[in-house]
């Protein structure tokens, strides 16, 4: 018998109702139930999440503990996503973390979304051999566009992140103009693989150091096809790819400028992505190829670990665990938490 804690985790931040067990740094499952509800919206609809967390988190949690073949009473722990996200989404994770901790008498840990999403990179079976620290992370998803300098686990500072828009949201927002399914971003990455990225140029908002904009690029879209339009009634149904893979290029291009930046500044050499649109095949060939470029390790996470899932709550919370830093139950959901 080892001394590593079982930690149950939950996360509950936006549209994925996720609960996972872990065994230390081991992922013993890592359920997710994502809302197909918000699909007829084109786009997270916050009441109707909250509603959908409600029903979806007491069979999610019930389906963890029975894959990891774990008992309530085994548990050491719970995490929680305390924020950001979505208030009413929030309430439901933390409100049951707090009965559970309160029940079976264990410590409540809460987690921040944005370290999670980093600290997925250091789940046991992420990579094959563990990730050195210093590194930089480009932490990418539907609501967060950072890019963080990671000394260790519990020691991360943002060097820049946007000023707007995600860069999720551009990928999402473009989809929707085009008539893409919600979230469209996995949709222009499909698309863009048989696309032509030189097809047609998009506007890059130019900001200072770290920082990033994207809220011009969505505009800079829009306004691009509508002169396209006028001269073709059928221009985006007949070089969708074209567009998927020009828009996601210019995305890209805004991304990498600073990332690049960033290791040229730093000189740090490890190099991570992390969050939903670090799914993105473009994103990750890119990277790759920086890598073999630059001479610098690149970390790409496993699919299931990029989007919102609970396993990354657990790791986080196993970190938080063994600092001891635990919660009271007078601890609320924080929409806005700080880094
Ligand atoms: O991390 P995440 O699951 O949720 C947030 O915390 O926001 O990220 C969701 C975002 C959405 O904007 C979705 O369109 C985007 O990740 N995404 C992708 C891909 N897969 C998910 N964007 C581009 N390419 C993908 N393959
Ligand atoms: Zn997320």
């Amino acid at each position: 018998m080892d001394n590593l804690p079982y930690i149950l985790a939950i996360e509950s931040s936006c549209d994925d109702t996720s609960a996972a067990v872990m065994h230390g740094n081991k992922v013993l499952s890592n359920e997710v139930a994502s809302q197909e509800v918000h699909t007829a919206y084109g786009g997270v609809v916050p009441e109707l999440a909250s509603r959908a967390h409600q029903q979806n988190i007491v069979p999610v949690v019930d389906h963890a503990l029975k894959v990891a073949n774990i008992e309530p009473s085994q548990l050491n722990a719970i995490a929680f996503t305390n924020g950001p996200g979505l208030m009413g989404s929030l309430l439901v994770g933390t409100s049951f973390a707090k009965s559970i901790s309160m029940s079976l008498n264990i410590p409540l840990i809460p987690v921040h979304h944005m370290h999670a999403h980093i600290l997925a990179h250091l789940i046991e079976d992420a990579h094959d051999e563990p990730i050195d620290f210093p590194f930089l992370c480009l932490t990418v998803s539907g609501g967060h566009t950072q890019l963080v300098k990671v000394d260790g686990p519990k020691d991360m500072q943002i060097l820049g992140e946007t000023i707007d828009d995600a860069v999720g949201e551009a990928f999402d927002k473009a989809a929707k103009i085009i008539g893409l399914p919600y979230p469209g971003g996995p949709h222009v990455d499909r698309l863009a693989k048989v696309g032509d990225p030189k097809f047609m140029e998009f506007g890059r908002p130019q900001v200072d150091g770290y920082n990033f904009s994207f809220s011009g690029m969505k505009t800079s879209f829009l306004y691009a096809l509508q002169k396209r339009v006028k001269e073709n009634p059928d221009f985006v149904e007949n070089h969708k790819a074209d567009i998927c893979a020009s828009y996601q290029r210019a995305l890209l291009d805004v991304l990498f400028k600073k990332l690049e930046k960033a290791i040229k500044d730093t000189g740090i050499k490890h190099v991570a992505i992390a969050g939903g649109v670090s799914a993105n095949s473009g994103l990750r060939e890119r990277l790759t190829s920086l890598g073999y470029r630059k001479n610098i390790r690149t970390y790409i996470p496993p699919f299931q670990y990029t989007t919102d899932n609970a396993a990354m709550i657990g790791i986080a919370g196993y970190y938080n665990f063994l600092a001891g830093d635990s919660a009271d139950l007078s601890i609320s959901a924080s929409a806005k938490v700080k880094f």
